[in-house]
């Protein structure tokens, strides 16, 4: 189903003690919503943000998966791993996972694979550089992103898929594309997804969009028709601003 959702990217952020008092004012401060809230934690603080979240309405998720299911992969996290800490959802694909640890559209369909085999909703990260933008080539960039990663899929695992489109030129650098760019790419990628797999799961599809979102131009991306929510980075660690961007749906 197409959900509104608002999910936090907390990178490599927030040890324990700030983990725990982040959640705590989230559980104050989030409002009840149609909105789907997620957080995404560090690996070593899931357990615990899943314990201290049980009872409320935020999703905890992951900010990665290994494709294996277990084996001689130090320091990587599996499926199964996840799941039996309470994650049911996955962020795969984030540029900086592509750019500082050479994640390929390749390597993203076999954790792709892997998640959805194991029941765990993907988050799939894609969008493009800024000379693909500047080169006019940002089209094709996103669509040989969704192409080489997602289009082996069965129609059926799209249930399971959340797209985030976020432009790296927009991560983390206070240039946010602006509402009609981001309306331009996701009703792109909407047509890309419907002549593959048909208009009922493209209409369905969540899109979400990420970079340099804030509570000053939240609802004016949110507002366009086939953005349908946001992945937050820098804002989603102070939780009045989280709270204001949930709030701006
Ligand atoms: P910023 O919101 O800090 O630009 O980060 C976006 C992002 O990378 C979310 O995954």
């Amino acid at each position: 189903m197409r959900r509104k959702i608002v999910a936090g990217n907390w990178k490599m952020n927030n040890d324990l003690s700030e983990t725990e008092a982040l959640l705590n004012d989230l559980i104050a401060q989030v409002p009840n919503t149609d909105v789907n809230v997620m957080v995404a934690p560090t690996y070593v603080n899931l357990f615990q943000a899943f314990n201290v979240l049980k009872e409320h309405n935020i999703e905890v998720i992951a900010q990665n998966m290994h494709q294996e299911a277990k084996g001689a992969y130090t320091g990587e996290i599996s499926a199964n791993m996840l799941k039996s800490v309470g994650i049911n959802t996955a962020i795969l694909g984030h540029s900086e996972r592509r750019a500082y640890f050479g994640e390929t559209d390749e390597l993203l369909a076999k954790k792709a694979d892997a998640a959805l085999a194991n029941d765990i909703q993907v988050v799939f990260c894609f969008g493009e550089e800024l000379e693909d933008r500047k080169a006019g080539n940002h089209f094709s960039v996103v669509e040989s992103q969704l192409k080489n990663a997602l289009f082996h899929l069965d129609a059926s695992a799209w249930k399971n898929i959340i797209l985030a489109y976020e432009p790296v030129w927009a991560i983390g650098t206070g240039e946010t594309a602006s509402p009609e760019q981001a309306q331009e790419m996701h009703a792109f990628i909407r047509k890309t997804i419907s002549e593959k797999f048909g208009s009922e799961i493209a209409d369905e599809l969540s899109i979400l969009y990420g970079g340099s979102v804030k509570p000053a131009n939240a609802a004016e991306i949110f507002a366009k028709e086939d953005v349908d929510g946001g992945l937050i980075g820098g804002a989603s660690l102070k939780a009045a601003d989280f709270v204001a961007i949930i709030n701006a749906f």
